[in-house]
């Protein structure tokens, strides 16, 4: 059985939002507690779609100082971002080759993210999911911290970890390996009161980077006004209570939204914070304006303070790069050791 590590990471591409902070960052940190954990700005995966290249700079460091700024320690957790890892990409071709065509058609993040005009998408975005699986595995990550889109990636890793052991499996065992074992399947970590946090504007659609609308979600980087200002035209309904009683309020998409977000910062549970909109309805012009003056205060109790340190870190671009290449050799110690492996047993 191989130790216990964790892997995870996110894209430098727009800000990070409260779904990236609630659905992942919260249990990152939590993870230093227990484990070793490694948190990678994974810029790779960032270019499968267009990126101006000095922005991708100023990203990086953007998305390491909202890290560190959540509470991220770089001295405890290795912190560092992918393109300065070589052995990601290397190990990303060998899964290229393990993986089938048959397995990434099925994903459907990149049907979403291709969108109707699938030929002019680029074969990495297509890919990303191995390259995905490389990050975890060249760390021989057993845990994965992540919000629930990322499942079906999660159970492609595993099938790779599975499928590189089985091809080469006479070569790992001759390594010594006498389980045939040299990947270990990674568990998805997808736990927390917000494992899927929506879109202020529209229910059924997941809070994204990608989103056009920045009204759809609370940006780390969000002053408390711009907070306040998407609470408030936050998307609930012009229908009033329904007759069958207010408790029927959860079962509305973008309701359930909000008593989640709430819950997950006041750290309740989601029928406290419904019983808060319940007792509260009576109170503004709109039924929702006791549960939205709470959420507004509690969201810009929790981000102000990340976000003061996210400028402060900022004015240091130097230290920022500092940490990421400390981060990036304590990383390729880890991962050089295990690609030479890697190269063995495929035969190079
Ligand atoms: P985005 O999808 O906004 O571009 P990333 O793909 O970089 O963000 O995802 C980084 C992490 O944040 C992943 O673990 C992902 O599952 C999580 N995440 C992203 N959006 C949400 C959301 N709306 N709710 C919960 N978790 C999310
Ligand atoms: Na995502």
């Amino acid at each position: 059985a191989f130790k216990e590590r964790v892997f995870s990471g996110m894209q430098p591409t727009g800000s990070l939002h409260l779904g990236n902070y609630l659905g992942a960052m919260v249990n990152w940190i939590e993870m230093q507690k227990t484990h070793e954990c490694i948190y990678c700005v994974v810029d790779l995966h960032a270019i499968t779609v267009w990126q101006d290249p000095k922005e991708l700079k100023n990203a990086i460091r953007q998305v390491t100082a909202a890290y560190i700024a959540s509470g991220l320690d770089p001295k405890k957790s290795i912190l560092f971002n992918q393109s300065q890892v070589p052995e990601h990409a290397e190990l990303a071709w060998v899964f290229n080759c393990v993986a089938r065509l048959g397995w990434l058609n099925r994903m459907t993040q990149f049907k979403e993210k291709a969108g109707k005009d699938r030929e002019n998408a680029s074969v990495g975005l297509y890919a990303y999911p191995n390259l995905m699986a490389a990050d975890i595995l060249a760390y021989r990550a057993t845990h994965v911290p992540v919000g629930e889109d990322q499942k079906q990636h999660l159970e492609l890793a595993r099938d790779i970890a599975q499928k590189f052991n089985n091809d080469f499996r006479d070569g790992i065992v001759e390594k010594g390996y006498a389980d045939g074992i040299f990947f270990p399947p990674p568990d998805p970590v997808i736990t927390g009161p917000a494992t899927r946090v929506m879109s202020l504007r529209d229910g059924t659609k997941k809070m994204s980077k990608s989103e056009p609308s920045d009204m759809s979600r609370i940006n780390l980087m969000d002053d408390a006004d711009a907070i306040a200002d998407k609470i408030k035209r936050a998307k609930t309904d012009m229908e009033p209570a329904p007759p069958s009683g207010l408790e029927e309020l959860g079962a509305r998409p973008e309701i359930d939204n909000l008593v989640g977000i709430y819950a997950a910062l006041a750290g309740i549970s989601k029928q406290a914070a419904l019983d808060l909109l319940i007792s509260t309805a009576t109170e503004g012009p709109s039924i929702y304006t006791g549960l939205k003056r709470a959420l507004t205060e509690v969201a810009v109790a929790r981000l102000g303070p990340i976000r003061a340190e996210i400028i402060r870190l900022m004015n240091d671009p130097a230290e920022i790069d500092r940490i990421l290449a400390d981060g990036s050799k304590r990383a390729r110690a880890i991962a050089g050791p295990i690609y030479a492996e890697v190269k063995d047993v495929v035969g190079f």
